[in-house]
């Protein structure tokens, strides 16, 4: 049955907060607290003005750390959700918990902590990642946590890094929690390694400056993050979560033709964040070796690197007539590497930009929706119009702009680098809820 149509939506006025507001605010505390598109609430207003059919199912192929999926499940309907970075999988599959979560869970941490001292064993992983910021027994200690949580919450015999699975179906969300609470722990005994750049986290000078807390220290730090966590679960009426979150390309959906009803998300702006790098540490929990980082932040939209495949010159036509103007502009530019990087980093974003609409017009039926959040940037003094390139690359895709929204957003990258401003005289930003509906 569908919903009866929202005030919102009578009153034509959809969204009437910026998609930003409220985060953190809404709902329970963040200890889920990385870098959102958006908040709760929006994802709830959204989800409101589609007046949707109960059984209804709702992508989003950015998921992230899962809002739009958290949401969509609260709210009874079907979410899938899928992105390229495991940590942030993990995140999203960790906030599916609710109140299946019993008194006994919380004691789980306890056993957790007591089976990670025979599992502490030195150079378990080859090359072992966290050894960039801690000392091998540290390490050795940190890893033990990692390996206690797969035995006894994964798989009592096969030990399988994360970092290397195709697929995270098997880890519950229960899982997933111990996996956060473990990201929280590392996160704080690095707080004297963050800068004041959020999405990096320094390393340490040599060798001999690693961390060096004691086996003690790490025990308490992950305990304390457990409780902390807890206390945040609410008390949810109790729901079969029935929701798909898992590793996914946006550029190549793993769900069939019309499979969803609506899309409800934010992508990767053109604004230079490597989300990769901003979650090292976490990746690092999760096993990823050098190679594997590498190929993880060459396959995600926004990359900064040039892969040795990053030759493509030619700009198709259905990348829309700001697309092109734009990326003419970047590569004339007199400005030092603009027609060497920033002319091929910016065509592999909106290649990949381009090939991720497709997909959702693949995917969306005839007659269901897209909610898309997009942010405008600058190169240089050139405007990157992303509400126009993503409205102009939709419409080619059967996608019609229904409506959109303007907020103007002050909080943004370039507000925080001075040196681009050389170039226009405001860090503001645009960031715009656009709504098209499948022909
Ligand atoms: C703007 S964030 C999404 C934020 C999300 N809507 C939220 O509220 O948490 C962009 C996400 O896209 C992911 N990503 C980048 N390239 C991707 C790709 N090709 N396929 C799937 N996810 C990708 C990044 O890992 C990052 O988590």
């Amino acid at each position: 049955m569908p919903q009866p149509p929202s005030s919102l939506q009578l009153g034509g006025s959809l969204l009437t907060k910026s998609p930003k507001q409220a985060r953190g605010t809404a709902q329970r505390p963040e200890w889920f607290g990385y870098y959102a598109g958006y908040s709760t609430s929006f994802v709830d207003e959204a989800l409101t003005y589609l007046n949707l059919d109960q059984d209804a199912r709702v992508l989003d192929p950015w998921n992230g750390s899962g809002t739009t999926t958290d949401v969509v499940e609260r709210r009874g309907f079907h979410g899938v959700g899928y992105d390229l970075n495991p940590a942030v999988v993990i995140v999203a599959r960790a906030r599916l918990l609710r109140s299946d979560v019993r008194p006994s869970h919380r004691s789980l941490g306890k056993v957790i902590v007591r089976d990670s001292a025979r599992l502490a064993a030195a150079d378990f992983l080859d090359g072992e990642p966290l050894s960039a910021w801690f000392s091998p027994k540290a390490a050795a200690a940190l890893r033990g946590i990692e390996r206690a949580i797969q035995r006894d919450l994964i798989s009592p015999t096969e030990y399988v890094r994360i970092a290397a699975k195709g697929s995270l179906s098997d880890i519950s969300p229960l899982a997933a929690y111990y996996y956060v609470a473990l990201f929280r722990t590392v996160r704080r005994l690095l707080a004297g390694f963050k800068t004041s750049n959020p999405t990096w986290t320094r390393f340490p000078e040599s060798p001999r400056h690693r961390l060096r807390p004691s086996t003690q220290v790490i025990h308490a730090a992950f305990d304390e993050e457990v409780e902390r966590m807890f206390m945040g679960i609410e008390e949810a009426p109790a729901v079969t979560s029935s929701a798909q979150v898992d590793l996914g390309d946006s550029t190549s959906i793993k769900l069939g033709r019309h499979e969803v009803d609506a899309v409800v998300s934010s992508p990767p702006y053109c604004t230079r964040i490597d989300y990769a790098v901003s979650m090292r540490p976490e990746l690092a929990v999760l096993g990823m070796t050098a190679l594997e980082f590498r190929a993880l932040r060459l396959s995600m939209l926004g990359c900064t690197i040039l892969g040795a495949a990053s030759t493509s010159t030619a700009v198709p036509d259905d990348w829309g007539a700001s697309c092109a103007q734009l990326l003419d502009g970047i590569r004339r530019h007199p400005s030092h590497g603009s027609a060497s990087y920033y002319y091929p980093t910016h065509v592999n974003y909106f290649a990949s930009l381009f090939a991720s609409y497709a997909e959702i017009a693949r995917v969306l039926r005839p007659g269901g929706r897209a909610i898309l959040v997009v942010q405008d940037s600058y190169y240089k003094e050139l405007h990157t119009d992303l509400q126009a390139v993503t409205s102009q690359m939709c419409q080619g895709l059967g996608l019609t702009l229904e409506l959109r929204r303007d907020y103007s957003s002050r909080n943004t990258k370039a507000a925080v680098n001075t040196r681009r401003l050389k170039y226009r005289n405001t860090a503001d930003a645009t960031e715009s809820v656009l709504v098209f509906s499948r022909s």
